[in-house]
């Protein structure tokens, strides 16, 4: 049968097809309308709808700025709501998982199974004491067992705080500190491009002096077997009885805590609540990816990250669907790996990242000659700003032209999607993210508020009321969270979510254009400028550093450090060195793609350095501005430095 056509086009752009409007959730543009007239009372609607409640709320909406809540008093269980309530069609796959060991077998969960083993691990957690509101840190790659670990959280009320497994001990052992967490869950180890990667002596010395008191440990790798502090994951749910009663939790409940990059040194611990995650996470995974019983979701984001968590774990789930999670590397054993899933597994959404796609242009498309790709029906994108080159790369071979694809723009503050198309609706159009997504707004403005005209670039903010998905602070760090998030409401009194990102509007559509401030997108991972220039001024060679972000063909941006040393001679070894400590201190995605050993940072009088200089060298652009600097003469030797680097 000849795959069925999504979209077609009108004049230069894309509107969904016929097919597309007749399986489409929503597809009369009315609905933005019908939910911006009362946006409380549409989620109210969406959350009796969409989720199951022990007891509805008292109150639906209530902002205390910079704080608000959502289905206030409402009692629910999230893990309830992802296995219990589909436990009718228990025979049903809710996980596909793809091991990277080409000789292994794919495992497949059915709802029944995964169930089963949920309980069972729930239990094995409150053997260890876990209770309510305790925080039990994760660091496993994509297995299985990760989502058996978070379920079984949710089901007892105990605060999940997933980090990702690339990260190094030390950005572990922070993670763990700041959280307090009671203990740990991880893997001897995971396959990627062939090789085993160990995680337990990592995670081993992440806890040292901490509070963790016991280490769960998935066996992966079928590594030597460990006593005392060490429990295996395997024999602890064997041993477990099959059924855990569920804690019921307030709405407003904190379900998981999840580090991400700001403008300072230190991660911060974005805190979701439980009723109103659901309730976005439910929402916007139905209404973007259409997703119905019998699609087969494939989001390829790691679990380390807040895509992982709502679009490859909970959205499908919520929504009774199948998700598929793979281990390993996009482009390993060969750059046909993720085609030869969709086709084998009939992936019908998938949803990657624009940094993925670059690389398999960079390929070539012969790696794609064999596959068919004819069961896919949607595709997304997410992570950062998206280019026309790869939306037509991605639409045309991917999508063999047939798909949307919906450019969905948020943030791990916003828990779930805030701007795209919406599928039966449209319009599909390169480099525009869309709409906010019903019952959500977002305008842009200046510096102090003000919206700017149609057309103009400003900062893009959202207003009230702020979506149930939105984060409700920063875990214990009320201040980081005001000057984070809150500027215009502290400063101008405006009820306005500072995103930190650039944004224009285009016909009432949204372009978002990239963060407005020390936030850098490498390869769709999140990184602070100032979090690697700690992690570079942490060794015993560094004086101090400045790190920029550079344009990279495949990675979107990558950093590029500045260092004045304290000790020891500018050389390749060094360089080496320090990259190396880069990776020791945070992990080897923030490795900066160069090192240049200066003698001085230009900086102003009030002693900040001035990193918009940095860029403009790097880009062989005349610096502006260097009468404010208190010392312009460094920026001719930078000059030198750069010149001699590129001989
Ligand atoms: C960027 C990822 C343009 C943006 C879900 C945002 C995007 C940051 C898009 C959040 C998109 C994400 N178009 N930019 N479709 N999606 N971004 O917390 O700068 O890892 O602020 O969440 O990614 O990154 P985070």
């Amino acid at each position: 049968m000849k795959p069925k056509k999504y979209i077609i086009k009108k004049g230069k752009i894309y509107w969904p097809s016929k097919e597309m409007k007749k399986i489409a959730w929503v597809s009369n543009e009315k609905i933005y309308e019908i939910a911006s007239r009362n946006p409380v009372k549409f989620w109210e609607e969406k959350a009796k709808e969409g989720i199951k409640w022990e007891e509805l709320w008292k109150k639906t909406y209530e902002e205390k700025l910079p704080y608000f809540e959502w289905f206030k008093d409402g009692k629910l269980n999230f893990c309830v709501n992802c296995l219990d309530r589909h436990l009718d069609k228990g025979s049903k796959t809710a996980l596909i998982w793809i091991p990277e060991p080409t000789k292994e077998k794919p495992i497949k969960l059915n709802y029944a199974e995964l169930y089963d083993k949920v309980n069972r691990f729930a239990n094995v957690l409150k053997k260890q004491g876990i209770k309510k509101g305790d925080v039990v840190a994760i660091y496993l790659p994509i297995l299985p067992e990760t989502l058996i670990a978070m379920l079984a959280c949710t089901r007892i009320g105990a605060i999940h705080s997933v980090v990702f497994s690339a990260f190094s001990a030390d950005a572990l052992k922070a993670r763990i500190q700041d959280g307090k967490a009671k203990l740990l869950i991880t893997a001897d180890g995971y396959y990627r491009r062939g090789k085993e990667e160990n995680l337990l002596e990592k995670a081993i010395k992440a806890t040292e002096k901490t509070t963790v008191k016991k280490i769960i440990v998935v066996s992966r790798l079928r590594k030597k077997k460990r006593g005392g502090k060490f429990l295996d994951f395997q024999k602890e749910i064997e041993k477990a009885y099959s059924y855990c009663k569920p804690e019921i939790m307030n709405s407003e409940d904190i379900m998981f805590i999840l580090y991400t990059s700001g403008t300072t040194g230190k991660p911060k611990g974005i805190v979701h609540d439980t009723g109103g995650y659901a309730v976005q996470a439910y929402w916007t995974t139905k209404w973007n990816f259409n997703l119905h019983e019998d699609d087969i979701m494939w989001c390829t984001a790691d679990i380390g990250w807040i895509t992982g968590h709502t679009y490859a774990f909970y959205g499908p789930l919520l929504n009774g669907s199948t998700t598929l999670i793979y281990e390993g590397a996009p482009d390993f054993p060969n750059p046909g790996r993720w085609w030869k899933i969709i086709d084998e597994n009939k992936v019908t959404v998938f949803y990657t990242a624009p940094t993925a796609i670059r690389m398999f242009m960079k390929v070539g498309d012969k790696w794609l000659k064999k596959y068919k790709l004819n069961s896919l029906r949607i595709l997304g994108t997410v992570g950062e700003p998206i280019d026309e080159d790869t939306w037509m790369w991605y639409f045309k071979k991917i999508g063999k032209g047939r798909c949307p694809i919906i450019d969905t723009w948020w943030q791990t503050e916003t828990g779930g999607t805030s701007i795209n198309v919406l599928p039966g609706i449209g319009p599909f159009i390169p480099t525009v993210a869309g709409k906010s997504f019903p019952g959500t707004k977002h305008i842009v403005v200046d510096e102090k508020g003000k919206k700017v005209k149609e057309g103009k670039g400003g900062f893009l903010v959202q207003v009230p009321p702020f979506a149930p998905g939105m984060l409700h602070g920063v875990y214990n760090n009320h201040k980081k969270y005001v000057e984070t998030y809150w500027r215009y409401w502290t400063k101008f009194k405006k009820r306005y979510y500072n995103t930190s990102d650039g944004a224009y509007v285009k016909n009432g559509l949204i372009r978002v254009t990239g963060r407005t401030d020390d936030v850098m997108k490498v390869a769709g991972h999140r990184l602070a400028t100032a979090e690697l220039e700690n992690a570079i001024n942490d060794s015993k060679y560094v004086n101090e550093s400045a790190v920029v972000p550079i344009p990279d063909k495949i990675k979107g941006q990558v950093p590029v450090a500045f260092v004045v040393l304290e000790r020891g001679e500018p050389s390749i070894n060094l360089e080496k060195e320090l990259k190396k400590h880069v990776d020791k201190k945070i992990g080897p995605t923030a490795r900066p793609s160069k090192i240049y050993f200066v003698n001085d940072l230009p900086k102003t009088r009030s002693g900040k350095i001035m990193r918009r200089i940095l860029k403009n060298l790097l880009n062989n652009e005349e610096p502006k501005g260097l009468m404010t600097l208190v010392n312009p003469e460094a920026v001719e030797r930078i000059k030198e430095v750069l010149k001699e680097n590129s001989t």
